[in-house]
């Protein structure tokens, strides 16, 4: 990891610099108020502006600075092995509207591209899913069947453009890849353009969604007025219908730099296989150099130290890439469902005026796209033949759903209950840069060293649902391994589904 410099510089952040967006500072009202400037609520939020409704979009850090800057930026309707599954679990329809919809998503970004002249290295590429154990070629044949059934240009191959052997692949022709923070920015021009409002540093911390107007409060005390509201913060805030119970968070690592003198493999490429390989390029400077991105080594956040899993995706990079200098590391998380479609709709069953996004596992770029314009046809009073499929209310899904919604509880309360059994560490014992939870009389506190050996004390109970949260030391953050909030070492809110700050506390 030598090269590296940081483990939370995101390629895409560093490359697309923009305007800073102010935050909200008095009370408004509009037609629309979309909460979260990622991938699903900017893209919901540039539709409903083109359709000509009032919109405001708040956002409590910056614009695509949430779990969209930090992915690997890949446009594909081939979801790793997800339409052999579709096909049991949603029929042949289902797995045909999803890959129509998730189609029709890339198509319709491609075509913004070329009408608003984005420059965000769109690129078209085959996209592939493959494996290099011998026993799981059947399930890669039958994955490129379902693909091919459901409506997608998918063929079985072993020639993938790798350069290494595998034992077999889907292959999937006509897909992209872009930069994600250069598309969405542009988008964001255009709809302040229209009369859109962006608001930065934003928080919103309350949902009133009383009668035929919902309120919208925020952290500074001001609040949008607006008929409806898109929830679109990753994992759900003001979640009523405990969304939160069917989304199980998944973290991953991502290394990045310039290829050596090896070709380009010139495809879009994953395999479930090694704990996940995701394995793109990009364009790189001025002279025709190409930008190699890896991701993998995924874990449930607040369940492990990744710097053993950094180290494991550099090495394997490196093999296969030999030459490649490493030079950015980050890492994001994504909700899966317990279904794995994710959740687009009404937010909860009794909601007339509220909508969310959620539950992208991992396939949230074209999701969002998908999400916008199925939201926008909902809001708009216009119906679309996705509804049913992503309808996060869906009945007859969550039965079927039941063995992995006990599987994602059961693991929940054995983090609730087992983490306050474990031997509190000592605040003695903490090296600096790290940290860990101990127990200070009745109270857990979550308390870090600095590189320069000063203490720093926040309370150890998530402010969502109460979990203990633990330290991740590549990243310095704590994070909550039952749902996946994360907090800064001063206990501010990185990542929801918590809204509130972990509480300040003294060190001993
Ligand atoms: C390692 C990795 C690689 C990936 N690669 C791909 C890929 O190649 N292709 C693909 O399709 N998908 C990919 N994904 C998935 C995809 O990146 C995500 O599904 C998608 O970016 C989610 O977008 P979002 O808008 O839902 O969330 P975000 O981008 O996280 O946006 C949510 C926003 O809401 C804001 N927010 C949260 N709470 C509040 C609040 N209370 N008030 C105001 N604002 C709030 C946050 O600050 C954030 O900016 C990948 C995921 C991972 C983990
Ligand atoms: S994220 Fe739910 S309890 Fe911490």
């Amino acid at each position: 990891m030598h090269e590296q410099r940081r483990v939370t510089d995101s390629y895409w952040l560093r490359t697309a610099p923009g305007p800073s967006y102010p935050a909200l500072t008095g009370d408004t009202e509009v037609d629309v108020a979309v909460v979260g400037a990622g991938m699903a609520g900017l893209s919901t939020a540039y539709e409903l502006a083109r359709a000509g409704l009032r919109v405001a979009v708040l956002e409590a850090g910056r614009v695509a600075s949430g779990v969209t800057g930090h992915t690997t930026a890949k446009l594909t309707a081939q979801h790793t092995l997800v339409y052999d599954r579709l096909r049991r679990t949603r029929g042949p329809d289902g797995a045909r509207l999803y890959a129509r919809s998730q189609s029709e998503a890339i198509e319709h970004a491609g075509a913004l591209v070329a009408e608003l002249g984005i420059d965000c290295e769109w690129e078209e590429r085959d996209a592939y899913t493959y494996v290099r154990d011998e026993s799981r070629v059947e399930e890669v044949r039958a994955e490129a069947e379902a693909a091919r059934e459901a409506g997608l240009p998918a063929t079985f191959t072993t020639g993938t453009g790798l350069p290494f052997p595998v034992a077999g692949a889907v292959r999937v022709t006509g897909q992209a890849q872009f930069h994600p923070v250069r598309y969405l920015r542009a988008l964001v021009d255009d709809m302040i353009a229209r009369g859109g409002q962006v608001y930065e540093g934003t928080r919103v911390v309350g949902l009133d969604e009383g009668g035929e107007t919902c309120r919208l409060s925020t952290e500074s005390g001001h609040t949008v007025t607006a008929r409806d509201v898109v929830v679109a913060t990753h994992y759900p805030v003001f979640d009523r219908a405990l969304l939160f119970s069917r989304l199980s968070p998944r973290r991953e690592l991502v290394v990045a730099g310039p290829l050596g003198d090896g070709p380009d493999p010139e495809g879009m490429y994953i395999t479930p296989e090694e704990n996940t390989r995701s394995v793109r390029t990009a364009p790189y400077g001025e002279d025709g150099r190409r930008l190699l991105v890896v991701t993998g080594e995924h874990f449930t956040p607040g369940t492990g130290d990744p710097r053993a899993g950094f180290d494991r995706l550099a090495a394997w990079a490196r093999e296969h890439f030999p030459g490649v200098r490493l030079e950015h590391a980050w890492a994001t998380q994504d909700n899966e469902s317990t279904d794995t479609v994710p959740l687009v709709g009404p937010f909860h069953p009794g909601a007339r005026h509220t909508y969310v996004a959620t539950g992208f596992g991992g396939w949230g770029l074209s999701g969002g796209i998908m999400a916008g314009l199925l939201l926008t046809s909902l809001i708009t009073g216009g119906d679309s033949p996705w509804r049913e499929l992503y309808d996060p209310r869906r009945l007859k899904s969550v039965v079927r759903e039941a063995p992995s919604l006990l599987k994602t509880q059961a693991k929940v309360a054995r983090h609730f209950v087992g983490d306050r059994l474990k031997a509190p560490a000592s605040v003695d014992d903490l090296a600096p840069g790290d940290g860990a939870v101990v127990r200070v009389g009745g109270d857990r506190l979550a308390v870090h060293r600095d590189d320069a050996g000063t203490l720093h004390a926040v309370s150890a109970r998530c402010t969502h649902l109460g979990c203990l949260v633990a330290f991740n030391r590549a990243e310095c953050a704590w994070e909550c391994p039952c749902h996946g909030s994360r907090f800064a070492v001063d206990g501010e809110v990185l990542q929801g589904p918590a809204v509130r700050p972990l509480e300040q506390r003294e060190p001993e």
